[in-house]
């Protein structure tokens, strides 16, 4: 595909993929690579703009993350952001403080330039900061754009290259103008037209699909997700009739879902759809077992068996198809000039082995999940599906704390139901980035009637987040909870209290297992 490019150099910051969620919603194509990738290999992808992220290093550090300085003298447009404008700084001879005391937090831009990078952006506005070192007093071949109280070089442009830098984080929501500042510095400075559209990427991929398929036929994993969906969708329309999906239910799956995605996929779409029900074989495999990481483990080697038992029956089968996005790509260190693997936040149960023998399809391994979101709707996906909430692969299981039984999680589906219809119906399961109730292992006392009562506890969690790496619970209006509650108690038989989850995440993790 010949998309304007930006390359975004990973100095380590935690920030670096966002900053290319932020390019692509821009509409311009990015990728992130390595700190070091070599001058000819940069050369020879020919980005219209590089931005450098910024980083947890000191310039002054020995071991700090460097890149060649000869990306200073293409002539290709650069900025720096924090620790990239420092080095940037550095390498083209401007001075950098060393300081050890960390400036965290929001400050006032006040900006000396308002053309360039800081076109159209007020005069002072509100932007986020988090650095140790800053950009000493300018002169010589830097001109300061914009300062703060605390930073009196906030952004600086070199007087005749096309390189620029700025203290703060554009990024993060928390700086008011930054999509705008982003935004010039692409289009303005780099001289991008926003060719990045999910129409386009639709038609090459559809066209490239086909191309590498042939005549074969592919085979597909279901498992109700998006990412999944929408892999199927994309091969759907690419090659029709020769993509077959499998879809197991492991007994573990939420209220009607087996169902669901059934209809959506075999009636809406016409898929070749084999939806294998090894609910049994599943519960038995976990029957007695407690342990959250054993649970994980038995479930994904039955679903290996399951899955490969069905495979088996599609013919003539060459190609497995998986909905791998980009940051996962990126965190396994998976990505051709990307950067070092870094750890996985969970191992995702439902991954298939090698040795299965297909070769491997992962149409989604540039997008990021909100571009996956915009492909499916463009694809006719509903939008019930296109903006469902995340679901762990290992399903209730985790959900189900301690033993998993068909009695347990009969409960806990129907929990699960009267909360997701209650946010959806109150408009919260948009605003929400995941929800969810728990089953707890203990039992509590309890009044109905005249009865007492000893029955089970749920704990209900909401949780926002934009990345799932750290998470703050979800304010769910009282009255809302109140309602939820009652409802639960009322209607779930062998409930008699419901608990809200006010953690965040870190030190608590979004899932209860
Ligand atoms: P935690 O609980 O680690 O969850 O804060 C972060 C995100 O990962 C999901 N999650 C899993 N997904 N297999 C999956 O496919 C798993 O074993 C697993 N464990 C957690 C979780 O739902 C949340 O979205």
């Amino acid at each position: 595909m010949a998309h304007e490019l930006v390359l975004i150099f990973d100095f380590g910051s935690q920030f670096t993929q966002l900053i290319a969620r932020r390019v692509r919603e821009l509409n311009v194509f990015c990728q992130i690579v390595r700190h070091d990738l070599p001058l000819a290999r940069v050369r020879e992808l020919k980005p219209q703009g590089m931005i450098f992220s910024g980083g947890p290093n000191s310039v002054y550090e020995p071991n700090a993350l460097r890149c060649d300085p000869g990306l200073l003298d293409l002539g290709i447009p650069v900025l720096g952001i924090c620790y990239g404008q420092h080095l940037a700084c550095q390498m083209l001879g401007g001075e950098v403080k060393h300081s050890s005391k960390r400036e965290y937090g929001h400050a006032i831009l006040h900006i000396h330039e308002s053309v360039g990078l800081f076109q159209g952006v007020s005069p002072e506005t509100r932007v986020w900061m988090s650095h140790g070192d800053q950009v000493a007093a300018t002169g010589g071949d830097f001109v300061c754009l914009a300062s703060t109280e605390t930073c009196p070089v906030a952004a600086v442009r070199h007087l005749s290259r096309p390189v620029f830098g700025i203290q703060f984080h554009p990024e993060v929501s928390h700086t008011a103008e930054g999509s705008k500042i982003l935004r010039s510095f692409l289009y303005d400075i780099c001289g991008c037209h926003g060719d990045w559209q999910m129409q386009a990427f639709l038609e090459t991929t559809v066209h490239d699909l086909r191309q590498r398929v042939g005549k074969k036929r592919v085979i597909c994993g279901l498992s109700g997700g998006v990412d999944s969906s929408v892999t199927a969708a994309l091969l759907r329309k690419a090659i029709g009739t020769q993509v077959a999906c499998i879809f197991v239910n492991n007994g573990l799956l939420r209220h009607k879902e087996f169902e669901t995605v059934q209809r959506t996929f075999q009636d809406a779409f016409g898929v070749e759809l084999h939806a294998v029900d090894a609910s049994e074989r599943f519960l038995s495999a976990l029957a007695g077992i407690n342990d959250p990481q054993e649970k994980r483990r038995l479930i994904g080697h039955v679903f290996i068996d399951v899955f490969r038992d069905e495979a088996k029956k599609i013919e003539h089968a060459a190609f497995l198809a998986q909905g791998t996005l980009y940051p996962d790509v990126i965190e396994s260190g998976g990505a051709v000039d990307g950067p070092a693997a870094t750890i996985k936040m969970h191992h995702n149960v439902g991954g298939l082995p090698k040795e299965l023998g297909f070769e491997l399809i992962e149409p989604l391994r540039d997008l990021f999940k909100d571009e996956v979101r915009r492909l499916g709707l463009e694809l006719g996906l509903p939008e019930a599906l296109v903006w469902r909430h995340p679901f762990p692969g290992p399903g209730l299981a985790v959900r189900c704390l301690g033993p998993v039984s068909s009695d347990r999680l009969k409960i806990l589906r129907e929990a699960d139901a009267i909360l997701l219809e209650e946010l959806k119906r109150t408009g919260w399961y948009r605003k929400t980035a995941q929800a969810f109730a728990v089953l707890l292992p203990v039992q509590t006392v309890g009044v109905m009637g005249d009865f007492r009562t000893y029955d089970n506890v749920i704990a209900l969690r909401a949780v926002q987040t934009d990345d799932f790496m750290t998470a703050d619970w979800s304010r769910l209006p009282h009255d809302l909870l109140a309602h939820i509650s009652t409802r639960i108690i009322n209607e779930v038989s062998g409930v008699n209290r419901v608990v809200y989850d006010i953690s965040s995440k870190p030190p608590a993790t979004i899932e209860w297992e």
